[in-house]
C-alpha cells in the first residue's frame, strides 16, 4: 500500500520512566483494516491511546491525513474509539445512545435524525432503536457501541479488543459485521486483538507487536506462512522451532547436521507440527505425550532436538507413549526465519 494516510513516526511512549513502546513506525492507508496483534504488555493499547490523543508522545510524530497531530487534543482529531469495556448509557435508548455524540456537536433536526438511522441500520438494529441496553444481548450491545463511534465519521477508528466480551458465536458474527462495516464505509479501522485467528481473518495487514516493538508487518498469507522470526513463527503455529549456526541446526544436544543445504542467510528454521514426518527419517524420538483433536492426532516427542511436536491424521494407527518412532523435518516445509531470537 502506497497512499500514507495515518503514519506514526518513531513514536516513543512512556508512563513516567517505564517505556512501553519504543521508536515505533507504522504506515497505514486509507480505508486500511489493520490488526495489533502481540502478547499481554507488549503495547498496543497503549499505542492506540497515543493515536487517539489520550497520551502525549516522549518523542515521534503522528500525522493524520497529511497533518500533523501529534499534539492536537483528543477530541481535535476526529478518531473514534471503541474498547472491550464498551459502556452505553444505561437509561438512554439505542437511537439515544448513538445520537450522544452528534448532539454534542451540535448537530439536531433532520440531519441528526438521517444520521443515527443510519448509523444503526448499518449494523443491523433498525428494529431496536427504541430498546434500551439491558434489552439488548451482548453482541448487539456491542453494535450499538459501533454505530455510535461510526455517526460520528471518524477519519480512523481504534478498536481495543471490541469482540472478547462475546461467545464463540457472536464473535463470528461480529467479526463479520465488523469487516462488513468497514467495507462498506470505507473507514480506516485499527484493531487489536489476542485472538491470531481472528487477525487473520479481519485484516488486511497484521502488525506483530512484541516488547514495545514491532515484530513484523504483512498481509494474513504472510505472519502466517512466512514469519521472519522464532516469536513470531511460534506464535502462528510453527511449534517446532529452531536456530541455525553454519547451517546446522542448534540443539541441547549440539549442533546437528541437516541433510541439505539450509536457505542462505537464514538465522532459524521452524516447522509446524503438521509439516513433521512420522514414521520415517533420520531422527528418533520417543512419545511422551498424545492427545487426539478429532481429524487430527497430536504426539509429543522426546528427542535429541529437543521436544518435538507433531500432528498426523487421526486414522492412522496410532502409537502408545513410550514406543520410539523415527521422524523427519523435510527442509522444503520449513519457513526460514531471517532472525532467530
Ligand atoms: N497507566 C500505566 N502506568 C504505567 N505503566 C503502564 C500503564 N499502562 C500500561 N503500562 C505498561 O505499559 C506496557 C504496555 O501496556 P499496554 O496496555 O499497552 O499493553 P497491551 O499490549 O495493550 O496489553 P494487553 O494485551 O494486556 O491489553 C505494559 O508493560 C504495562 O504494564
Ligand atoms: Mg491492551
Amino acid at each position: 500500500m502506497s497512499d500514507t494516510y495515518l503514519q506514526l513516526d518513531k513514536l516513543t511512549l512512556a508512563y513516567g520512566d517505564t517505556v512501553a513502546v519504543k521508536d515505533l513506525d507504522l504506515t497505514i492507508s486509507k480505508g486500511e483494516l489493520v490488526a495489533l496483534l502481540g502478547p499481554s504488555g507488549c503495547g498496543k493499547t497503549t499505542t492506540m491511546r497515543s493515536i487517539a490523543g489520550l497520551l502525549n508522545p516522549s518523542s515521534g510524530r503522528i500525522t493524520l491525513d497529511g497533518s500533523d497531530i501529534t499534539r492536537v487534543s483528543a477530541n481535535k482529531r476526529n478518531i473514534g474509539l471503541v474498547f472491550q469495556s464498551y459502556a452505553l448509557f444505561p437509561h438512554l435508548t439505542v437511537y439515544e445512545n448513538v445520537a450522544f455524540g452528534l448532539r454534542l456537536k451540535g448537530i439536531g433536526g433532520q440531519d441528526l435524525d438521517a444520521r443515527v438511522n443510519a448509523g444503526i441500520k448499518s449494523v443491523g438494529l433498525a428494529s431496536f432503536a427504541a430498546r434500551k441496553p439491558t434489552e439488548l444481548s451482548g453482541g448487539q450491545q456491542q453494535r450499538v457501541a459501533l454505530a455510535r463511534s461510526m455517526v460520528m465519521e471518524p477519519k480512523v477508528l481504534l478498536l481495543d479488543e471490541p469482540l472478547s466480551n462475546l461467545d464463540a458465536r457472536l464473535r463470528l458474527e461480529m467479526r463479520a459485521e465488523l469487516q462488513r462495516v468497514q467495507k462498506e464505509t470505507g473507514v480506516t479501522m485499527i484493531f487489536v486483538t489476542h485472538d491470531q485467528i481472528e487477525a487473520l481473518a479481519l485484516a488486511d495487514r497484521i502488525v506483530v507487536m512484541l516488547n514495545g516493538g514491532i515484530e513484523q508487518i504483512g498481509t494474513p498469507e504472510e505472519i502466517y506462512n512466512q514469519p521472519v522470526s522464532a516469536f513470531v513463527a511460534d506464535f502462528v503455529g510453527f511449534e517446532n522451532v529452531f536456530a541455525l549456526e553454519n547451517g546446522k541446526l542448534v540443539t541441547p544436544q549440539g549442533p546437528i547436521e541437516l541433510h541439505a543445504p539450509a536457505p542462505q542467510a537464514a538465522k532459524g528454521l521452524a516447522w509446524r507440527p503438521r509439516m513433521v514426518v512420522l514414521g520415517s527419517g533420520p531422527f528418533q524420538g520417543t512419545v511422551r505425550g498424545t492427545s487426539f483433536a478429532g481429524n487430527t492426532r497430536e504426539y509429543l516427542l522426546d528427542t535429541p532436538l529437543g521436544p518435538i511436536k507433531a500432528e498426523v491424521d487421526a486414522a492412522l494407527p496410532s502409537h502408545p507413549i513410550g514406543s520410539s518412532l523415527s521422524f523427519d523435518l523435510p527442509l522444503v516445509a520449513a519457513a526460514p526465519l531471517s532472525r532467530y531470537r
